[in-house]
């Protein structure tokens, strides 16, 4: 494995071999936007800052269609404030994981969504949905992964005592947080700080990392390397 052949970029509309310069090119500004689909499950303020940066022009990509696994969240409500489609698909309406992944996975495809982004969405997916978008599932943690993975990761920190944490975003795998990770920025922990307090400055932190890793996933710059049955891909991605 790693023979120039496996190396595989995964670009914006489908895998092709061996994209190894991140530079933008002319071609590149001048693409087509990034077709998303945003998954939520509660607040959706990283649905938000996707929203404001694309309305700023400062990401490259377009919110085709943002699902929720609960009823009449804000994050829905964000999404229709911005005259983005969006619609509630109940877990509790499924009789098994996977036939929930499968109506995710229709409604997506319906809506021609390339790349999925799992913004505070507290569903484990399986390979039903893992499948159907391979190395095209972001997700963005607040911790600063290998460490705190799963839910209650500030709480998690602070438990610890750990003096800097986090946020990651990652693209998906079969594990709870587990998949290569895009970029990360770390958040200081300070001696006053409780869990909201810890949370409110890692979401910050997130708004920006989850578009800039965004951003350049739209400028064609990711690229992701197969290890092979047992071993992670390696990936590349070059951010500001
Ligand atoms: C974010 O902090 C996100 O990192 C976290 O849920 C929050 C959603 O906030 N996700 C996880 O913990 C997943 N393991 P938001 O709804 O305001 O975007």
């Amino acid at each position: 494995m790693g023979s120039g052949l496996d190396r595989v970029a995964i670009c914006r509309r489908r895998c092709r071999f061996a994209r190894v310069s991140s530079l933008p090119t002319a071609s590149d500004s001048e693409s087509p936007p990034l077709s998303l689909g945003v998954l939520v499950s509660g607040n959706g303020s990283n649905l938000q800052a996707i929203l404001d940066a694309t309305g700023r022009g400062e990401l490259n990509a377009r919110v085709q269609l943002v699902l929720s696994n609960k009823p009449e969240v804000r994050a829905l409500a964000r999404a229709r404030a911005a005259g983005v489609p969006a619609r509630c698909i109940s877990h509790k309406d499924y009789p098994s994981r996977e036939a929930f992944d499968a109506a995710l996975v229709e409604a997506l495809r319906e809506a021609r969504v390339e790349w999925v982004v799992l913004a505070g969405f507290m569903r484990l997916l399986t390979p039903v949905f893992l499948d159907a978008f391979p190395w095209r599932i972001v997700n963005i943690h607040p911790a600063l992964l290998p460490a705190f993975p799963g839910v209650h990761a500030q709480r998690q920190a602070l438990e610890y005592g750990v003096k800097l944490t986090g946020c990651t975003v990652h693209l998906v795998d079969t594990g709870t947080d587990t998949g290569p990770i895009l970029g990360q920025r770390a958040v200081a922990v300070r001696a006053e700080d409780d869990e909201a307090s810890l949370s409110a400055r890692i979401s910050k932190e997130e708004h920006r990392l989850l578009v800039d890793v965004l951003a350049a996933i739209a400028r064609g710059s990711l690229t992701v390397e197969p290890g092979g049955a047992a071993a992670r891909p390696r990936v590349a991605l070059e951010l500001p």
